[in-house]
């Protein structure tokens, strides 16, 4: 489905495709070097080969338990949007958000568009029933947009990420059931 963003462009949200493992290795260098707001560092993102990003991308293909979705605007992956199911039995309820949009493309709703598709992905998985993630707590912005999806902070590991300067930040756990078994 086309989204039209305020400032006139089309976002496509999509399943990748194995062909798209050199774009979104890119976005993923992009990202790591203008945000700090993502456990990767850029010296770790450069260490990933497109080799390496084709056999990420296959494996959401190949397991349809997970999600990966891709923000796409006027032909450019932007961001993406993946939801992990734990590998535990014990655990298989949960699943684990990640999401991140080029700074280029922010404040333009791609992030409320993106979670939206994800969580309903979520609902209608067959076992999922709580979704959970970790976000700095300095990451004001994507905490805020949690929140508006309901998510709750639940837990706090202070002093957990080192940032580039060298200051500690607070890890928060958000989570929110989505649904009842
Ligand atoms: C967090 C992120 C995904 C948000 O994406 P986005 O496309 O810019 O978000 P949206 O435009 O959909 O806005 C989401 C909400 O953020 C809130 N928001 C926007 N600007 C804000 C600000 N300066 N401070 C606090 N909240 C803000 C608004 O409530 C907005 O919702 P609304 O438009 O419905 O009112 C994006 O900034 C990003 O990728 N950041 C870097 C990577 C990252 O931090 N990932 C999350 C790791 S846990």
């Amino acid at each position: 489905m086309d989204h039209f963003l305020p400032n006139g462009s089309t976002l496509v949200i999509r399943r990748p495709r194995v062909e798209d493992a050199a774009a979104l290795l890119e976005c993923f260098r992009q990202l790591t070097m203008e945000t700090d707001f993502l456990l990767y560092s850029q010296a770790e993102a450069m260490r990933f080969s497109i080799r390496d990003e084709e056999d990420f991308i296959r494996q959401y293909l190949l397991q349809p338990r997970h999600l990966l979705l891709l923000a796409e605007v006027e032909g450019q992956i932007t961001g993406s949007i993946a939801i992990n199911q734990s590998r535990f039995e014990k655990q298989s309820h949960l699943g684990e958000l990640g999401i991140a949009i080029l700074r280029s493309h922010w404040n333009l709703g791609i992030g409320r568009r993106l979670m939206t598709a994800a969580i309903r992905w979520a609902i209608e998985h067959p076992s999922m029933e709580i979704i959970h993630f970790g976000v700095l707590a300095n990451n004001e912005k994507a905490i805020q947009l949690y929140r508006n999806f309901g998510f709750l902070e639940c837990g706090r590991l202070p002093q957990a990420a080192k940032t580039i300067d060298g200051s500690y930040v607070d890890l928060i756990t958000m989570a929110k059931r989505i649904k009842n078994p």
